[in-house]
């Protein structure tokens, strides 16, 4: 007798960036470059998360164009719109309701430990919003909504991504099997990119000092100059070791970008100074880099382009995710 088989669910990702003006080599290794590689294997849903950006005060014109170019660096970065499902969060409203749900099933004592809340805070005393600390359940809504397996992203999202999964979890317990439990999914090399002037803290682009990240539009120039002035250690020997926090930052970037490994590259600078080993590192930073500047340039030349994609997106996107916010409402207890 023949046996009907349902086609095999491909596993989802789902994964976002904050389009905060300049999204750096950090969040290109650390995330986009890794959000490129799994689209095939994935049902990918990626997104420009412009709820999240305004969490912290933004100018609106300002805003416009971040929202825009982050989108077309998302593409140019090597993430297909005809593959993978891209769009700009707020224009799925899904988001903002299953966020307000979860809200209520998110514990006051749990965002408040949230180290990126502490963080900010303290960064922006005089605008301590409700939204700022409401964030991780604007998150979790984002990945839940998608029933997504895999969430691509740095290290520095692991905490968020816990509390996702005890979200999900607290709501499954108490409705019946709701949502998947999503894993993260953090890159080998290149899941924290640290500072160049500082290599103990986390490359970020909102950094006073502009020399600390490189930006993934810096120039060719730009890019190899801040890898000059990279702060490293006093020994003069590139080998992969504790506390040679700023060589051991320097050789995992090269080592991604080049795809050799930390013994191919101790052997290729076996006896050199880290003069030399510092402009290898910039030059191979800026070759990888250089098409996605291209393509950027590229994309923002046809907006109406853009402009198709991020519709298309979001039309999918919403039709995938009130599947999951009809379920919710039903369990909860809403009528229709
Ligand atoms: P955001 O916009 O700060 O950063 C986007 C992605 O880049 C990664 N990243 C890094 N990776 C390695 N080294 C670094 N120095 C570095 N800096 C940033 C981040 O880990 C992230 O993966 N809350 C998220 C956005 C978000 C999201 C989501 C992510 C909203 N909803 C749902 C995943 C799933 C954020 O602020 O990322």
């Amino acid at each position: 007798m023949e046996t009907t088989q349902k086609p095999e669910r491909k596993p989802v990702i789902f994964s976002g960036i904050q389009p905060t003006g300049i999204m750096t080599l950090g969040n290109y290794l650390g995330a986009l470059k890794q959000w490129a590689m799994l689209q095939d294997e994935y049902d990918s849903y990626y997104c420009i998360v412009d709820m999240h950006a305004i969490t912290i005060r933004q100018d609106p014109a300002a805003f416009r164009k971040n929202i825009l170019s982050g989108y077309a660096l998302m593409l140019a970065c090597g993430i297909d719109p005809q593959r993978s499902t891209t769009f700009i969060q707020s224009h799925v409203k899904t988001h903002a309701e299953l966020a307000w749900i979860l809200n209520c099933y998110t514990q006051f004592g749990e965002l408040s430990r949230m180290t990126q809340f502490k963080d900010k805070s303290q960064k922006h005393p005089d605008n301590i919003n409700v939204g700022l600390f409401a964030y991780p359940s604007l998150m979790a809504a984002d990945i839940l909504l998608y029933q997504a397996d895999l969430v691509p992203v740095g290290v520095d999202q692991k905490q968020h991504l816990e509390l996702t999964r005890d979200i999900a979890t607290r709501f499954n317990s108490v409705y019946g099997n709701t949502f998947t439990l999503p894993d993260g999914y953090y890159p080998k090399a290149g899941a924290k990119i640290m500072s160049l002037q500082d290599p103990t803290k986390k490359m970020s682009k909102s950094d006073e000092n502009v020399n600390a990240f490189v930006a993934i539009l810096d120039d060719q120039d730009t890019i190899i100059r801040k890898f000059k002035r990279a702060v490293t250690d006093s020994e003069a020997q590139v080998v992969y070791r504790e506390g040679k926090d700023g060589i051991n930052n320097l050789m995992s970037i090269y080592s991604v970008v080049t795809g050799k490994t930390y013994e191919e590259i101790e052997k290729e600078f076996d006896g050199k100074g880290y003069g030399d080993f510092k402009l290898a590192v910039g030059e191979a930073v800026a070759e990888h880099l250089r098409p996605i500047r291209e393509n950027y340039a590229r994309y923002m030349n046809d907006k109406a382009y853009l402009e198709e994609c991020y519709h298309k997106g979001a039309e999918k996107a919403l039709k995938v995710s009130q599947r999951t916010l009809d379920k919710v409402h039903k369990k909860i207890g809403f009528i229709r």
